[in-house]
C-alpha cells in the first residue's frame, strides 16, 4: 500500500524522537512492501522563526491533504512571549480543528519491565495498569470565547467552556465502542455537581449507554478521578471525558507507566485521516542532546498503522518490538534502571527497528 504522512517535527526534541519513529516506519515500509511518502512542514516555533505564523496556510492544506499526520512536539522558552494569537500551541490547536479531530485516544499502558519507574507503589501498579483514556479534542474551554480587557479599573480576563449535545454524543459513541473492544467497563468524568456543561454531558452519556447494554458504565467526577488514579488506577479500564480534564487527567495517568516518554496518542476524526502524536511536549532542556525517549513517538507510528491505515499486525509488529528492546534491558536515560544499558535517542530508534 502506498500512504502520504504529512511530518511535523515541531520544536525542541520534536525532530529527534519523529526521526527514529520514521525509521521504524521505514523497517514496516520494508518489510510489508508498503510506500510511505512523507512530506516536511515546519510547526510551532519553528515556523513562527521563518513565516512569522505557528503553521502557514499551505501546511496546514498539506495536513488535510495527507492519509495521516505525524507530530512531534511543539513550543518553548524562546516562543513564550509571542501574542496568543501564534503561539506555537495555537498550531496544534488549528490542525486539530480543521481536519476535524475531535477524538484523542491515550492508551496508558504499564510495561511490567518498567514497573519499578512509577513513582506508585508495587502494591498499586504492580499487577499492571491498561487503560485508554478518551479525551474530546475540539470543544469545551479551549475553542471557547475567549478575553482579557480592563473593567472596573482593573484587568479581565474570561474563557468560555462549551458543549455542543452532537459534540457529546460523539465522543461518547468513539468512547463507548472502545469499551466494546477492551473490558467493556466506562467511566465518564465530569464536574456534574457545578457545571451545566458537565450536566450536559451526564445526560447524553447516559442515554448513549442505554444503546450499550454490556459496557458497565459510570459517572465520576473529576476531582475523585484525580484521587482514584493514584488510589487505585486498575479499577479503570476505559475513561471518557471533556478536553482539559482529559488534558490534565492524561498527565497525571501517563506517570502510571513511568515515564511521560512512554505514552503515544491518535486523535481521530470521522475519516480515517487522523494526527498521531507523543503526549509529552517538546523538553527543550535536552533538545539536541540525543537522549530523549522516542517511545511514545513510536508507539503513536503504531496507533498511525492500526487506526489511519488499518494495519494492524503491522501495528502489533511494533508494539512488539518496543517490548522485545525493553525484555533486552535496554532503556533512554528517563527509565533508566539498575542492570540495564542506556541508549540514546537514536540508538533506542535503531534497536526498536532491529526487532522488527
Ligand atoms: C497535549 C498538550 C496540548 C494540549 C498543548 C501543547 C496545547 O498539553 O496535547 O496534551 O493542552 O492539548
Ligand atoms: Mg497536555
Amino acid at each position: 500500500m502506498e500512504k502520504k504522512i504529512t511530518v511535523l517535527s515541531g520544536d525542541g526534541i520534536g525532530p529527534e524522537i519523529v526521526r527514529e519513529a520514521i525509521k521504524v516506519l521505514d523497517k514496516i515500509a520494508h518489510k510489508y512492501n508498503h510506500t510511505f511518502k512523507y512530506t516536511y512542514v515546519d510547526i510551532g516555533g519553528c515556523s513562527i522563526d521563518k513565516f512569522g505564523v505557528p503553521i502557514t496556510d499551505e501546511g496546514m492544506e498539506k495536513c488535510k491533504g495527507a492519509d495521516s499526520v505525524l507530530l512531534g512536539a511543539v513550543g518553548g522558552p524562546k516562543w513564550d512571549s509571542c501574542p496568543p494569537s501564534i503561539r506555537p500551541e495555537k498550531a496544534l490547536l488549528a490542525v486539530r480543528k480543521e481536519l476535524g479531530l475531535f477524538a484523542n485516544l491515550r492508551p496508558t499502558k504499564l510495561f511490567l519491565q518498567l514497573a519499578d519507574s512509577s513513582p506508585l507503589k508495587q502494591s498499586v501498579v504492580g499487577n499492571g495498569i491498561d487503560l485508554m483514556i478518551v479525551r474530546e479534542l475540539t470543544g469545551g474551554i479551549y475553542f471557547g470565547e475567549r478575553k482579557t480587557e480592563e473593567k472596573n479599573g482593573e484587568m479581565y480576563s474570561y474563557d468560555v467552556m462549551s458543549y455542543y449535545e452532537h459534540e457529546i454524543e460523539r465522543i461518547g459513541r468513539v468512547a463507548f465502542d472502545c469499551a466494546m473492544k477492551r473490558n467493556k467497563k466506562l467511566a465518564s468524568v465530569d464536574k456534574a455537581n457545578v457545571l451545566d456543561t458537565s450536566r450536559l454531558w451526564r445526560k447524553t452519556m447516559h442515554r448513549l449507554s442505554e444503546e450499550y447494554p454490556q459496557v458497565e458504565y459510570s459517572d465520576i467526577l473529576v476531582d475523585n478521578t484525580a484521587m482514584q488514579l493514584i488510589k487505585n488506577p486498575a479499577q479503570f479500564d476505559v475513561i471518557v471525558t471533556e478536553n482539559m480534564f482529559g488534558d490534565i487527567l492524561s498527565d497525571e495517568a501517563s506517570m502510571l507507566t513511568g515515564s511521560i516518554g512512554m505514552m503515544p496518542s491518535a486523535s481521530l476524526s470521522s475519516t480515517t485521516l487522523g494526527m498521531y502524536e507523543p503526549i509529552h511536549g517538546s523538553a527543550p532542556d535536552i533538545a539536541g542532546m540525543n537522549i530523549a525517549n522516542p517511545i511514545g513517538t513510536v508507539l503513536s507510528a503504531a496507533m498511525m498503522l492500526r487506526y489511519s491505515f488499518d494495519m494492524a499486525k503491522e501495528a502489533d509488529d511494533i508494539e512488539n518490538a518496543v517490548n522485545s528492546v525493553l525484555n533486552q534491558n535496554y532503556r533512554t536515560s528517563d527509565i533508566m534502571q539498575e542492570g540495564c544499558r542506556k541508549l540514546s535517542c537514536s540508538e533506542m530508534g535503531d534497536m526498536i527497528a532491529a526487532n522488527i
